[in-house]
């Protein structure tokens, strides 16, 4: 059977989780493959908001979920959203990589030691751990989940990096390290997880051949480590090739990705955004679009839909189909504005720069269309008002991919499958 990726072609939060649901109806299995509870994935379900960081969106339709190799973990968030789901009376059928890498206090800490050292010129971190946690796998230095299972195996992984980590704490002049407590508590935390990890590169690639396997992105490509506006990026591959690192699964097995993107764009954390509205027309979005941060409740800055980007990213992650969602946003405005090419030095371009000094010298340049109004909740395409349907057809025309879903409200049922 096919695997299917879901990814972000924006700045994350352009609405994976619902999707994830809607398509995880239809798999046996969905997998998280990078980043960590950096993550907010929102499913509405009736009146009832579920708010994921670490667990895969597919656990709400009851399906095998796996967190792959590619991850980094947080244990007790981990253990926090396994009992929020218990509470609610919901199975759980989780994998966690016995190789994913573990988020530690200390990488908590210097996440935001290195963020008030970086003053304004700070990346607007989640403040999760999640860059130093991934410095530290690409260093060597890094604890993995299977060794929280082993008494022997942690101490020794321990005793090798926490002198390294101590001199880091002094020097940023942080607390010291308890090395007993953290050994034990993290002791701990392998204990309660125990029955969940497990070698799910096996696992994937033996099911890879006769089950549906979901591929669930979190942040989206411009947020990419190697692709996005670095250094205002997370530092792992959101992009479908991540999926591969991520979890071992080869990439021929990889046979149809959708990418979900924003009918408009947005951005949380610093870095440019060519098409960000700082007045009017961004506080409508944010307003009406509930434009806060899952993870850190901050506010998301706002702007037109960037063609120049998306069509970046549906090159990078070979994007077969596009969910649109949050058309119904823009409800009520009287024009809404496309950036079709950047003006950059007087002259027009249309390819994402990767100078970040370029980027924010770059203006938009866009087509205007009328507005509409009634998208809001449609179920039926034929439902939409002609001039969504315009809108609808103009991205895919220009990007020169289907629009296969649309998206007219946060809950399941409000979803236009084309
Ligand atoms: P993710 O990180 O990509 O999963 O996205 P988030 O969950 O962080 O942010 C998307 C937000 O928009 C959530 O609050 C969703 O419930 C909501 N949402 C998703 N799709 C739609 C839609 O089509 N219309 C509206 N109005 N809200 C939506
Ligand atoms: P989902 O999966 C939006 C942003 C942060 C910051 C940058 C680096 O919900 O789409 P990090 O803590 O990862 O080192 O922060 O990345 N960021 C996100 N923005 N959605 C996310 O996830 C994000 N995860 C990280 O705001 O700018
Ligand atoms: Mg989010």
């Amino acid at each position: 059977m096919p695997g299917i990726a879901i990814v972000g072609l924006q700045w994350g939060d352009e609405g994976k989780g619902k999707i994830t649901d809607y398509f995880a109806a239809g798999v046996d299995c969905v997998v998280r493959y990078q980043g960590g509870n950096n993550a907010g994935h929102t499913v509405v379900i009736k009146d009832k908001k579920y708010k994921f960081h670490l667990m895969p969106s597919g656990v709400l339709q009851g399906k095998k979920v796996v967190i792959g190799n590619g991850v980094v973990v947080d244990p007790e968030v981990l253990l926090n959203e396994i009992d929020m789901l218990k509470g609610n009376g919901l199975e759980i059928d989780l994998m966690v990589s016995d190789r994913a890498n573990v988020i530690m206090p200390y990488h908590r800490m210097l996440d935001g030691a290195e963020e008030n050292l970086l003053g304004n010129k700070k990346i607007g971190t989640t403040k999760r751990g999640i860059g130093p946690c991934y410095s530290d796998k690409i260093a060597r230095h890094g604890i993995r989940m299977g060794d929280l299972l082993n008494e022997e195996e942690l101490k020794e992984k321990l005793e090798r990096v926490l002198p390294i980590k101590q001199k880091i704490m002094e020097l940023y002049r942080l607390e010291k390290i308890d090395e007993k407590k953290l050994f034990e508590t993290y002791l701990e935390y392998g204990r309660k997880l125990q029955k969940y990890i497990g070698d799910t590169i096996y696992y994937l690639n033996s099911i890879i051949d006769e089950k549906r396997v979901l591929f669930e992105g979190a942040q989206g490509t411009l947020l990419d480590i190697d692709y996005g506006t670095y250094p205002f990026v997370t530092s792992s591959n959101p992009v479908t090739g991540g999926i591969c690192t991520g979890t071992g699964v080869p990439p021929k097995k990889i046979e149809r990705v959708i990418g979900v993107a924003k009918a408009y764009t947005t951005r949380v954390g610093m870095g440019p955004m060519p098409t960000e509205e700082r007045g009017k027309i961004g506080e409508y979005l944010a307003e009406k679009g509930g434009e806060i941060g899952t993870t850190t409740g901050r506010k998301r800055r706002c702007g037109w839909i960037d063609m120049v980007a998306l069509k970046y990213a549906c090159m990078i992650n070979g994007v077969d189909e596009i969910a649109l969602t949050k058309l119904d946003v823009l409800d009520g405005l009287e024009e809404v504005k496309i950036c079709v090419a950047y003006e950059y030095e007087g002259k027009e371009i249309a390819r994402f720069p990767s100078s970040l000094l370029t980027l924010e010298k770059c203006k938009p340049v866009y087509e205007t269309m009328p507005g509409w109004d009634g998208a809001r909740g449609k179920k039926k395409y034929e439902e939409l008002p002609e001039n969504a349907k315009k809108y609808v057809e103009y991205i895919s025309d220009h990007l020169g991919v289907e629009i296969s879903v649309v998206s007219t409200g946060a809950k399941r049922e409000e979803t236009i499958v084309l």
